[in-house]
């Protein structure tokens, strides 16, 4: 199965949007192969958010990224980048679709409470940016015969 990354960052936990985010991810049924609380390093996330470095509101991002801690998460699925990218809406929190989590919560530009990889090649650049091998777990959940079809559970697409 496909994995992505996600990070939860300082703004979500502030409010107190931890366990609705979470929420979401799992009656999506999308499974949680790897989670931890960390407060991130700047040389880490200079390097994660490399593209954006001679924008105005980088090193504003870069403070507000290590403020406190994060919680990046490994999140498992088929088709599972794109499937994220749906859910947590645009960049923008103004801009955002409602229904998404940052069209829901967020008004803002910089939080806006998540990050998840754009492509299948940047989740596994990042997924190893975050976590060690033995930070990610390979286990059956209980639900999965319900989440998919036997067609989709077998076939690699
Ligand atoms: P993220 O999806 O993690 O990717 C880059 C981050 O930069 C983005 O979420 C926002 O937190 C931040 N960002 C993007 N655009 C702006 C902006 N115009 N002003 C401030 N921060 C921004």
């Amino acid at each position: 199965m496909e994995r992505t990354l996600v990070i939860i960052k300082p703004d979500a936990i502030n409010r107190c949007l931890v366990g609705e985010i979470l929420r979401r991810f799992e009656k999506k049924g999308l499974k949680i192969a790897a989670m931890k609380m960390v407060t991130l390093q700047p040389y880490v996330l200079k390097e994660h958010y490399a593209e954006h470095k001679d924008k105005v509101f980088f090193k504003g991002l870069i403070n507000y990224m290590t403020s406190i801690p994060s919680i990046p998460i490994i999140l498992e699925g088929k088709d599972i980048v794109n499937v994220v990218r749906t859910m947590i809406g645009s960049t923008q929190g103004r801009e955002a679709e409602p229904g998404t989590i940052r069209g829901d919560y967020s008004v803002s530009n910089q939080n806006n409470l998540v990050h998840a990889a754009e492509s299948k090649e940047k989740a596994e650049e990042e997924i190893k940016r975050f976590f060690k091998e033995d930070e990610i777990y390979t286990y059956q959940k209980m639900n999965f015969d319900w989440i998919y079809s036997k067609d989709e559970k077998y076939l690699k697409k």
